[in-house]
């Protein structure tokens, strides 16, 4: 059904949304209005992140998120910029972000959503001039419409996510987005200030040639992960790590690779997390034809606890992941 209806390169953003609203006669079309509230920010930001330097936005904010990480001041932008459109919107009862300690209200206590975001990732490479990115998952509530959103419309597994996508702020902007139905990424034009459909049905290669981690931290890698690390380099695969997770992962899903955040001794759960950060990008690489695991677990099938509870990760093509968990493997069954 998806080939027949596949739609042609260069199908601006929102005429793709409404044509897949209408594969589905009883859709109410607020998920559809989500995703545009949700393109609308990315133009903001966007235009945003392209000025920083001379608006004088780049450097740091003064404080600390909930992770003690020190806020840059684009990451206190984006997550504003992102929060007031979904707050406009409507569609969205309740918002989680990274820059945020707590769950957000919107106050739409109809909103059937809810959204958990990265608004901003990668912000060590704000300053130079290096790809950024976005992330975002939603979930279709579970309390009764009419209250505030609760903690567990917020910790629901990734599974149940509805939709989930990434914006790259790259040498161009993208937002590339799954419904459940296949992948499709779309390329912003600046000029015109709209999206149109660049890569559609994205599939990622069943095996690849590049790895992707933070080898810096390597002496307190597991094992199995520094076994296969050296297996990496007998296969003479390509090293590639930008540090913005989002594009490490968009380079690793067009070109095959695999992306690595596994336990440090600084991170015991490894950096990345489950709900904002892990969730979605585990949702696309399936779609996509991939996988992603904490090292042994599918991603989609934890629950989480917390809302910014770590989790290691391993993503990306399907042969890689396979690889990377019998090194994993080997290193129990060798203790
Ligand atoms: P964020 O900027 O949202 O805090 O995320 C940064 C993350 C991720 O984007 C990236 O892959 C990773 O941190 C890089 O961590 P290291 O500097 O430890 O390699
Ligand atoms: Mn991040
Ligand atoms: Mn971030």
């Amino acid at each position: 059904m998806d080939d027949q209806l596949a739609l042609p390169v260069g199908t601006t953003l929102d005429r793709f949304i409404m044509r897949k609203q209408e594969e589905f006669p009883f859709a109410s079309g607020e998920l559809s209005q989500l995703l545009r509230d949700i393109a609308l920010a990315t133009k903001i930001v966007n235009r945003e992140i392209n000025r920083a330097g001379l608006l004088g936005v780049t450097g740091t904010f003064g404080q600390q998120n909930v992770q003690g990480e020190e806020q840059q001041k684009l990451d206190v932008i984006a997550n504003i910029r992102f929060i007031r459109a979904l707050r406009n919107g409507g569609e969205v009862c309740t918002i989680i972000s990274e820059e945020e300690e707590g769950i957000i209200q919107t106050g739409n206590t109809k909103g059937k959503y809810v959204v958990a975001m990265d608004p901003l990732d990668g912000s060590s490479n704000i300053d130079v001039n290096v790809a950024i990115g976005t992330i975002f998952s939603i979930y279709r509530r579970l309390s009764d419409n009419g209250e505030d959103g609760t903690l567990e419309d917020c910790l629901q597994d990734g599974t149940k996510q509805v939709a989930a996508g990434y914006i790259i702020y790259g040498s161009s902007t993208m937002l590339v987005y799954t419904t459940g139905c296949g992948v499709n990424g779309f390329t912003y034009e600046p000029s015109l200030g709209e999206f149109f459909l660049s890569h559609p049905n994205i599939k990622t290669p069943q095996d690849g040639k590049i790895y992707s981690c933070n080898e810096g931290n390597v002496n307190s890698f597991p094992d199995g992960i520094k076994a296969y690390l050296n297996y990496c380099k007998e296969q003479h695969y390509s090293a590639r790590y930008i540090g913005s997770l989002v594009a490490d992962f968009h380079r690793n899903l067009l070109k095959g690779g695999v992306y690595l955040y596994p336990p440090t001794a600084k991170s015991p759960n490894g950096k990345l997390r489950l709900v904002y950060e892990c969730n979605a990008l585990a949702m696309i690489i399936e779609q996509a034809g991939g996988k992603a695991t904490d090292g042994s677990e599918r991603i989609l099938d934890k629950t989480p606890t917390e809302l910014h509870q770590r989790c290691p990760l391993v993503i990306g093509s399907p042969d890689m992941v396979d690889k990377v968990e019998e090194f994993l493997a080997a290193e129990f069954v060798a203790v």
